[in-house]
């Protein structure tokens, strides 16, 4: 595979340290616009091809497969150019920033036969991959109540850089830049892991959105700080069970924890991810009496790089597509409605008057 690396900031430095680890991919050019940034990102992997912009980059046109790890805004534009030139495409989540952007893309990938993958990371989680795996057994019965949280603390720690000063944490603090906060931002992710892991789909929101007052003004510089830094939710899904998913910036001594608790009528388990680990524990059988959880040991599970890699040596789509990241994209859509409203909607159901900034959302169709 030779691949083109699309936006040259942090996420860019993690997914080149992997695609790099993996036999056969060589990452043959790189476009920043930032053309500082640029130049210490080829440096480091020396890279030699160097783009300010993608038509340059697709103009030369010597690599096969992108991956788009620009900000949020600039998804939707640049994976329908390189859509358009024939290139695979791995792109960062959230796929676009509402759901008729993210459902252009898919379609337009489809109707392009190009491979078209999402960066959902926390698939990589072996222990979310052997969950789903026992739920679809039927090891726990039936599903009645799902819960998952993501909580980060970013607003009020330095661990990772201080957000006041740095553009990479402001814009994801301002829809005028292209953020929907935190519900866009990892709100992706635990709703993916919450309907992964539990093997199911959402098919019913009612959303609670929070942006609390940061900086005088609520502005930083050219940065207006609207974006929600907290949500609740809660969902109905298609298997029936009743569901409660949240995610914060402001949770104090959790720097980034992924947590999932399934509970069925024969047994319950529970996911957490940490940068430090992952843990599978469940409870079943006898112990359900004694409310013992024991700790379940899971294979090693391949990553979305490695799987993009191979669909493209291949030719053979692979998971998670553009069109499952689409249809995450409407729940995050109908939950911004939701909040505005104060009520529940059912994705089914959603009309054209339910849609934010006036963009249609069609029936959810696809089951994961
Ligand atoms: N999957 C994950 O776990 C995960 C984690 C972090 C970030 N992300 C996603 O990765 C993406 C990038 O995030 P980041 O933290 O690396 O942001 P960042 O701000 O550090 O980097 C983005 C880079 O894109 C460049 N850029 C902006 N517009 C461009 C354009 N038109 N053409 C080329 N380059 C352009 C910027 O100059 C910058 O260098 C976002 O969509 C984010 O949501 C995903």
């Amino acid at each position: 595979m030779r691949l083109l690396v699309l936006g040259t900031g942090v996420m860019a430095k993690n997914q080149v340290a992997n695609f790099l680890a993996i036999d056969g991919v060589e990452v043959v050019g790189a476009v920043d616009t930032d053309l500082v940034r640029l130049a210490e990102f080829a440096d480091h992997f020396h890279i030699e091809k160097r783009f300010q912009t993608l038509e340059e980059a697709i103009a030369w046109g010597e690599f096969d497969s992108a991956t788009n790890v620009t900000p949020d805004r600039i998804h939707h534009a640049t994976s329908l150019a390189l859509i358009a030139a024939g290139k695979h495409v791995f792109c960062e989540k959230p796929l676009a920033e509402n759901y008729a952007d993210a459902l252009e893309m898919t379609e337009t990938a489809e109707a392009a036969g190009v491979v078209n993958m999402v960066n959902l990371t926390y698939r990589n989680v072996a222990p979310l991959q052997r969950a789903r795996e026992m739920v679809l057994a039927g090891e726990l019965g039936t599903i009645r109540h799902v819960e998952a949280s993501y909580l980060q603390s970013w607003l009020v720690s330095r661990a990772w850089g201080d957000w006041r000063t740095e553009s990479r944490w402001l814009w994801r603090l301002s829809t005028g830049h292209g953020s929907n906060g935190v519900l866009g931002d990892v709100g992706i992710h635990i709703l993916d892991f919450a309907a992964y892991g539990a093997a199911t789909d959402i098919d019913h929101v009612f959303a609670r959105l929070k942006t609390f007052n940061k900086a005088p003004g609520g502005q930083i510089g050219e940065y207006l700080l609207d974006a929600n830094d907290s949500f609740t939710m809660s969902v109905d899904f298609t298997n029936g069970a009743l569901g409660v998913i949240h995610a914060t910036r402001w949770a104090t001594g959790h720097l980034n924890e992924l947590k999932l608790r399934i509970y069925g009528e024969k047994g319950s388990l529970e996911v957490i991810h940490r940068p430090d680990g992952s843990d599978l524990r469940g409870c079943f059988g006898e112990d359900i009496e004694t409310a013992i959880w024991r700790d379940i040991e899971v294979p090693a599970v391949l990553t979305n790089y490695q799987r993009f890699a191979e669909a493209v040596r291949t030719g053979k789509q692979d998971d998670p597509t553009f069109r499952h990241a689409a249809n995450l994209q409407k729940v995050i859509d109908l939950a911004i409605v939701s909040e505005k409203e104060r009520r529940e909607l059912n994705l089914l159901e959603a009309s054209e008057q339910d849609s934010p900034a006036d963009k249609r959302i069609p029936p959810l169709t696809v089951v994961v």
